[in-house]
């Protein structure tokens, strides 16, 4: 049995997502399952240095998971040959000029969305390299849940018919600090830190449109500051410079039309934190995280208007759970490893750095729209 050692040059293992998704669920799962075994057998085995600001957090988590390596010099981790990938969970606004120097020096690039904070500068990126010849990949975690995956099944399936509309909620009430501490970090809610729901989200939705329904074509979007004074980590209040919610209407190939809400201000009643709701001729979907309910046309119920009756139906006993019929690992996981595959035995992999520059060019024309107040055509890149 071959073992290759891979080394990947992590940045940004402090944050969030580059703790607990990347580093812990992702790169040590792997380990801990003894690699990631390839088709013909070899097995590869991840390497990580753990690179940031701040040597004493670096040693600390280095030592938690029985790491050796960790560094704040991030050159002189890109220059050492072992080390193959870059990978990079920083805060946006440090991703585009980090994952140039990795290219630079030759690197394979794995990363976070958005890849830039504009459409220029993330198609400039899959350029360059593209150019490189070297292997890049963007997270798209959110294909990966199980709800998606059932969604994605039932379309696959013919189960709609024709898919008329899309209604996606997403959203919960983010704190604002004073007298309950942020569950997000305060760069969030700033416009010059790389701040906003809509360079947040938008990136995600236009993957899952394009990918588990059709292309996207249109937006129309209206975006909120709706909490104008947030509290940060230190406790001081700032003021919030970017928008905390986005009311976007999107048109998709196929006539198919989206309504898509985001929000860090609004509480929750809905099953999961994001729900996704198709209609279809056929037949109707909501699908959240991990679950996905049906309701067929056979057995669409028939409600009637009638405000001086009380409800007589229990609308969600209505629906049917689709079956798990799989299993479902850790999608940060397996998206690590198809990229590993992709890295070492060339395995396709569908997320580059031009798919990024999509997601990032949704971002911009929501943005764009919302200051215009006009709806804007998606062009192909
Ligand atoms: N795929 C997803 O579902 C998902 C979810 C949340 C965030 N993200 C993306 O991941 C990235 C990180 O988000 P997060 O929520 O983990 O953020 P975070 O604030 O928790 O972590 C940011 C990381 O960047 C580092 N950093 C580097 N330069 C910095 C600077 N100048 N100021 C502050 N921190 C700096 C921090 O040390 C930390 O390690 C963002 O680009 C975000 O868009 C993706």
């Amino acid at each position: 049995m071959d073992r290759r050692s891979v080394g990947i040059v992590m940045n940004g293992v402090t944050g969030r997502m580059g703790y607990r998704q990347h580093l812990v669920r992702s790169i040590l799962a792997i380990r801990e399952q003894g690699g990631l075994t390839l088709a013909d057998g070899t097995v590869v085995w991840p390497e990580p240095v753990l690179v940031g600001r701040n040597a004493a957090k670096l040693e600390q988590l280095a030592e938690q998971h029985g790491l050796t390596r960790y560094t704040t010099d991030l050159a002189a981790a890109l220059a050492d040959e072992s080390n193959e990938i870059y990978f990079d969970a920083q805060v946006t606004t440090a991703r585009v000029a980090a994952l140039r120097q990795a290219i630079a020096a030759g690197k394979h690039i794995y990363t976070e969305k958005p890849t830039a904070e504009t459409l220029e500068e993330a198609v400039a990126l899959a350029n360059e390299a593209k150019a490189a010849g070297i292997k890049h990949g963007v997270v798209a975690d959110k294909l990966y849940l199980p709800g998606l995956l059932k969604l994605r099944r039932l379309v696959e399936s013919g189960f709609f018919g024709r898919i008329l509309s899309v209604r996606v909620e997403f959203g919960y009430w983010v704190f604002e600090g004073d007298w309950q501490a942020a569950q997000r970090p305060s760069w969030n809610y700033r416009t010059e830190d790389g701040g906003g729901i809509i360079l947040d989200m938008f990136p995600h939705w236009r993957y899952v449109l394009d990918h588990v329904i059709a292309p996207v074509r249109s937006v129309y979007a209206q975006a909120a500051t709706h909490i104008p004074q947030r509290w940060d980590e230190r406790g001081q209040a700032y003021p919030a410079t970017a928008d905390d919610a986005a009311y976007a209407v999107l048109e998709l190939e196929g006539g198919i039309i989206a309504s898509v809400n985001s929000s860090w201000t609004t509480r929750v009643d809905r099953t999961e934190l994001v729900t996704f709701h198709v209609d279809g001729t056929e037949g109707s979907a909501v699908a959240g995280l991990r679950n996905c309910r049906v309701q067929h046309r056979a057995s669409t119920p028939k409600p009637v208007w009638n405000p001086d009756l009380p409800v007589s139906h229990d609308f969600r006993d209505q629906w049917t759970e689709v079956p798990e019929n799989d299993v479902y690992d850790n999608g940060f996981k397996r998206q690590w490893e198809e990229y590993l595959a992709h890295v070492v035995a060339d395995a396709p992999y569908g997320h580059d750095l031009y798919a990024g520059a999509r997601g990032v060019q949704l971002a911009e024309l929501g943005l764009q729209s919302a200051r215009e107040g006009r709806k804007i055509l998606v062009g192909d890149l």
